[in-house]
């Protein structure tokens, strides 16, 4: 039941209401206001969150089974990161195996989930996000020497997982763009059939000059300065990092030798971890 944007009480049916009402006690934490509380002509156990919101639980004879796959059908409550580490801490005590993240590979960096289910197999997730979500990652790779200016051609985007960024080569130069999502720092990926980066971990899409497309309100994906050395070889620093509002041409590095990224107007920001790169993942 809604109420002025926010849910007054949330109604659960389940098939033994002694045994539900012993759960959402014990396991979840809530505080027990009452049996047959409210006008129901079935048995039912009003419980209280600590929002003030309420759970109500209404005895029925049966409850469609939960899918197998896990559905996508569920509740999900936000903690911060100190509460879900209660919780978790709480519920191993208990003797209570939260359900493995069936979605652990696609989280994003400072993402926190754990699943876990009712007697009657409602699903209720879990989730915080750390800092580290949206704080600047380093891939302690240095500056990365990518190759000749002749081996990257126009139009081509080449993914340097070392770095951690894609070097693209548009109309104006060069550009390196950090593969960071600016949403929760999960790992973009170059779609060269759709002409645009996708982060899986929830969706979100940037244009080939890595700008946002869609209505999340997220950052174009950071630069990474390039230059050009005088025998024409492509270098990115990777320990810098630039935040911009969109694309313009004067970011692009023109591809000659001696060329340098100009910062002008962008803000530099200052890493705060490093992350390196696996060499499984290089
Ligand atoms: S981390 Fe959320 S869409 Fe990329």
């Amino acid at each position: 039941m809604a109420l002025n944007g926010a849910f007054s009480h949330l109604t659960i049916e389940v098939t033994d209401l002694d045994k539900s009402e012993a759960f959402y006690l014990d396991v979840i934490g809530l505080d027990l206001l009452g049996r047959d509380l409210v006008a129901e002509d079935r048995p039912t156990s009003l419980l209280a969150m600590n929002t003030r919101q309420r759970v109500l639980l209404v005895e029925v004879p049966e409850v469609p089974p939960y899918p197998a796959s896990g559905g996508s059908i569920h509740h999900a409550w936000l903690l911060t990161v100190k509460q879900f580490a209660k919780a978790r801490d709480r519920l191993e005590a208990l003797g209570y195996e939260p359900a493995i993240d069936p979605r652990q590979s696609f989280r994003a960096v400072g993402e926190f989930n754990m699943d876990i289910h009712d007697p009657d197999g409602h699903r209720f997730q879990i989730q915080a996000f750390g800092d580290e979500g949206t704080e600047i990652l380093g891939s302690g790779a240095g500056t990365v020497a990518c190759g000749k200016i002749g081996e990257f051609a126009p139009g081509s985007v080449t993914r340097i997982a070392k770095g951690r960024f894609f070097l693209v080569r548009n109309a104006d130069g060069f550009l390196a763009l950090s593969a960071w999502c600016t949403h929760k720092n999960g790992i973009t990926t170059w779609q060269k059939e759709s002409w645009h980066y996708y982060c899986p971990f929830h969706g979100a899409k940037f244009d080939a000059n890595g700008v946002y497309k869609g209505d999340m309100g997220c950052q174009p994906l950071r630069l990474n300065p390039v230059s050009i050395d005088d025998d024409g070889t492509v270098l990115v620093d990777t320990g810098r990092f630039f935040a911009r509002e969109g694309y313009s041409p004067s970011q692009a590095v023109p591809a000659r030798p001696g060329a340098v990224f100009q910062c002008g107007g962008l803000r530099e920001l200052t890493v705060s971890l490093e992350r390196p790169v696996s060499k499984a993942r290089e």
